[in-house]
């Protein structure tokens, strides 16, 4: 298959230039609170702004009224996901084409989640593919159910980094409360021995399975840590230990022969055309699928697939991660905001911003298009975020009278699972309360208790925080990254950045054992010497 027809580069479309116009002449200027004033005292119309730029998706209700957009931006910036060629591109992802150019890899994580093939369904390009992902989700999901089962089984370790840690890290603790009782979840990522040595300690290799989970099976952190769980294990059983590994480890990848090659029987795979950072919904999910059952799983892929169908065929103007993906493009691109803050308002969503920095600044921090050639505009801004309250009391003071506009996404969960009096709806007042101060200002007080105020948020609401719930959020999340990637004309889905250093560890490793340090910079030579002394 082909890679999609090039688009238009943003900055050259006719409705980039009337955008910037349109910045110039009112985008600029624009106050939310005189915006909501107008739409109040329009009474023709009744009270529109909530309403126009607030939708249900799919689990997900997204309310992007408090964002400094009227609807000439948003018509705009529709137009400019037209003139490149935004649905072209998104139907070649769902097409199964090779849109991650710099690979030759088609980028198909939505298949993870498609239903099984139905007779009467249309032939399509990947109905192989798609066989494929139902005998291993059967696979996985069976021996999920099978260690669930498992009483000797009272700890699981997964071993991964990158994508093959922050996704199942984040879920499982998302979804504690759907969680099998007595088991227990570690995750090792740092190649630091400190977190392995740290947890490890904490067990009884009779009672434990290690999850090693890596794509490509040759990542040195994982490699490093997986060998050290090996050895821990052999160490603990001795004799006893060779046959227990079949039992003890299992390994999550899609380089099956170097995972047995470590002596790993248990394997269960999946393929190229899944993003380390889009792999949460394949056999990288096992522990999530341990953890909340088959049924439990099953549901987080079908809220995800939900949020598909609705990306591929809800309108452009009522498509929720279309409309979040042209906001980025509208505040990186012409308001110039470099970050945005991620404030998740429930404790379980504690790993969703370093789970979501990955997704965005991994796929969309690039400098180049898709041909190599440098763009001569900004890409992903710094995504970061802590959950509230706490932030609240940390950084949130910056955000209200800081020097630099940071837009918010906050996250809410409409209803508890605890029955603690008060708590619930403490925390949704001062979620409320804090879109609030940021756009409201206090701006008739001066001095230290100026608020400038029109500052922006957008506010997601999840009724429950359940699986379907946190599939759907996921999903959604992936495919606004998609929109500004696509908008901007870059690879969304290689990642060469992580390439040098990596290259260079190598070198130093070797360097910091003989004491070489000839052709280094004097920093790196001194730095080096010290760690030798
Ligand atoms: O180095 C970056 C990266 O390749 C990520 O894209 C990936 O999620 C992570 O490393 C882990 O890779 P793997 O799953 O192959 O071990």
């Amino acid at each position: 298959m082909t890679a999609p027809l090039a688009a238009t580069r943003c900055d050259r479309t006719a409705a980039w230039a009337a955008l910037q116009a349109h910045f110039a002449a009112e985008g600029e200027g624009f106050d939310v609170r005189q915006a909501f004033a107008a739409d109040a005292a329009d009474t023709s119309l009744g009270a529109k702004r909530f309403a126009n730029f607030s939708q249900q998706a799919p689990h997900v209700f997204a309310d992007l009224s408090k964002n400094l957009i009227d609807e000439q931006t948003e018509s705009l910036l529709q137009t400019l996901a037209q003139q490149c060629g935004l649905e072209a591109q998104r139907d070649a992802m769902f097409a199964g084409e090779k849109i991650n150019t710099t690979e030759q890899r088609a980028v198909m994580h939505f298949l993870l989640r498609q239903p099984a093939q139905q007779a009467g369904d249309q032939p399509q390009p990947w109905h192989e593919a798609l066989a494929q992902v139902h005998s291993t989700l059967s696979a996985m999901l069976a021996y999920a159910e099978q260690v669930r089962a498992d009483e000797r089984i009272t700890d699981v370790v997964n071993i991964g980094i990158g994508g093959s840690d922050l996704g199942p890290q984040m879920a499982v603790l998302a979804l504690a409360e759907f969680s099998i009782p007595g088991k227990r979840f570690h995750f090792v990522s740092n190649v630091d021995g400190h977190e392995l040595a740290g947890i490890l300690s904490q067990l009884d290799a009779e009672k434990t399975l290690f999850l090693v989970a890596s794509k490509t099976f040759t990542t040195t952190e994982t490699m490093t840590n997986a060998l050290s769980a090996k050895r821990w294990f052999e160490a603990q059983l001795g004799a006893a230990a060779a046959p227990k590994i079949a039992r003890h480890f299992a390994a999550l990848t899609t380089n099956v022969a170097a995972a047995q090659a470590f002596g790993i029987s248990s394997t269960f795979g999946f393929w190229d055309w899944v993003g380390g950072r889009y792999s949460l919904m394949s056999a990288i999910g096992l522990p999530l699928a341990i953890s909340i059952g088959a049924v439990g799983f099953k549901e987080f892929l079908a809220g995800a697939h939900a949020m598909d169908e609705h990306f591929r065929t809800a309108p452009a103007a009522r498509n929720v991660p279309i409309r979040l993906g042209l906001l980025d493009v509208w505040y990186r691109n012409f308001h110039g905001f470099s970050s945005r803050s991620l404030a998740p308002y429930h404790s379980a969503l504690q790993r969703l911003p370093a789970y979501l920095q990955q997704l965005e600044m991994e796929s969309n921090g690039k400098r180049v298009d898709r041909t190599g050639a440098a763009l001569p505009f900004d890409t992903a801004p710094v995504l970061w975020g802590e959950p509230g309250t706490n932030g609240q009391h940390a950084y949130f003071q910056m955000l209200h009278q800081g020097t630099d506009v940071v837009p918010v996404e906050f996250v809410a969960v409409k209803k508890a699972t605890h029955s603690l009096l008060g708590h619930h709806d403490k925390l949704l007042a001062n979620v409320l309360a804090q879109a609030q101060a940021l756009m409201l200002g206090q701006v008739d007080a001066g001095g230290h208790r100026h608020f400038p105020g029109n500052r922006p948020s957008t506010f997601l609401l999840l009724d429950e925080l359940t699986p379907a719930s946190l599939g759907a959020l996921i999903a959604l999340q992936e495919h606004r990254v998609f929109v500004s990637g696509a908008i901007w004309g870059i690879n969304s889905f290689d990642q060469w950045g992580v390439e040098l250093g990596k290259m260079l560890a190598k070198d130093v490793e070797a360097r910091l054992a003989s004491g070489e340090v000839s052709g280094l910079d004097a920093s790196t030579a001194g730095l080096l010497q010290k760690l030798r002394a």
